[in-house]
């Protein structure tokens, strides 16, 4: 069976010798040595100031409204996952949906000042798929309106923005390190934030607001990485440049072969790629169904990322509608892309995909 990821194993060995690390030292989490080497040598691979890790995307999505301190109406995008969204509802800030631009497929910059109101305390976009957003711009509006601004950066490991990681913008960006990432330490996620102060205080929100011993100076919660997790994206760290290259090839490969047939994400022309995906959209939803079954039939499942448009879901109140974002969603289809995808497996999905458009 040929999944739109697979995910990626690292030599057992070098993993092992971790475990035996772990095993030497008897420190299995709470801030542990690994933890503290993953991130060292993330912040340097990625090239940022500060990274925080912690258990996973969603709650570095959390701990980054608790650390801004948001509260009210938050302008985000209703074209991503559905973390990006709940994780707000969950923490009591209502998402205001403002439109995606049809060709990048993240927050379109003209589409947010209108959802600006005084309850307005942040705008959320998310660096879709890995193409960095217009941050420049969103900068200017954010500024302009004295707004927080968190990248759901899940998806845009190492992309940099015009030389510099994307992740230094906003004021806090969110990374997710799932099993099915480009990097992946099992479970697991980071926040990248400039402000040392605001630093010291999400690392007392993922220890239970726990200042000192005696000392409990926040309202914390529980969302702390673990060694075996940090074992894992240390080796993960060794092999990235690998991983990223044999994704190129595959994305450069069903570029020039589908570019007459689909549509493709428009890329941000000042930034790098991380080949993390490998969106189509089609130009119906007959023609993606059609595609899809008869990917099935042969054992291939693409992912309909994203479907549905998040404007749709019932426990959001009061109700919006975001047009193109529900239009796009209904037409795209994210291809198999992964380290290790065989070359005349990924010719059968263009093959299949050509007789049935
Ligand atoms: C855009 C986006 N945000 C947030 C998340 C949540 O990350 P996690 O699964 O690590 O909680 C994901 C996960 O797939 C995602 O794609």
């Amino acid at each position: 069976m040929i999944n739109v990821t697979k995910v990626y194993l690292p030599n057992k060995e070098k993993y092992k010798k971790y475990i035996d690390e772990i095993y030497e030292n008897g420190w299995l989490t709470n801030n542990g040595p690994l933890v503290q080497r993953l991130e060292k040598r993330l912040a340097e691979y990625l090239g940022v100031k500060n990274i925080v890790l912690v258990s996973n995307g969603t709650v570095a999505l959390e701990i980054a409204y608790r650390t801004l301190g948001l509260k009210g109406f938050v302008v985000t995008t209703p074209f991503s996952f559905v973390a990006t969204t709940s994780s707000l509802m969950t923490n009591q800030l209502l998402p205001i949906f403002a439109d995606i631009d049809p060709n990048s497929f993240n927050l379109d910059p003209k589409n947010i000042e209108k959802f600006i109101t005084p309850n307005t305390s942040a705008i959320l976009p998310v660096h879709v798929f890995g193409n960095a957003c217009e941050v420049e711009e969103i900068e200017q509006i954010a500024d302009k309106h004295n707004l927080k601004v968190i990248y759901d950066a899940a998806h845009a490991f190492d992309v940099k923005y015009k030389g510099q990681s994307v992740l230094n913008y906003g004021d806090v960006s969110t990374l997710s390190f799932h099993s099915t990432k480009l990097f992946h330490s099992i479970e697991g996620g980071a926040l990248i934030i400039n402000d040392d102060e605001l630093v010291q205080k999400a690392r007392y929100l993922i220890n239970f607001g726990i200042k000192s011993p005696e000392e409990i100076s926040e309202l914390g919660t529980n969302a702390k990485m673990n060694e075996f997790e940090a074992a894992m994206g240390l080796c993960m760290l060794d092999d990235i440049e690998e991983i990223k290259l044999q994704r190129k090839n595959i994305l450069y490969n069903y570029r020039k072969q589908l570019k007459d047939l689909v549509q493709f994400q428009k890329q941000n022309e000042n930034a790098t790629e991380n080949y993390s995906y490998f969106p189509v959209v089609f130009e119906n939803e007959a023609q993606l169904l059609k595609v899809q079954k008869a990917l099935n039939e042969k054992d291939i499942f693409p992912r309909r990322y994203f479907y549905p448009s998040l404007d749709i879901l019932e426990y959001i109140e009061p109700k919006q509608e975001c047009k193109i974002s529900r239009e796009i969603s209904k037409r795209i289809l994210c291809l198999p892309i992964f380290a290790g995808l065989e070359s005349d497996v990924q010719q059968k999905i263009i093959e299949i995909i050509k007789e049935n458009i």
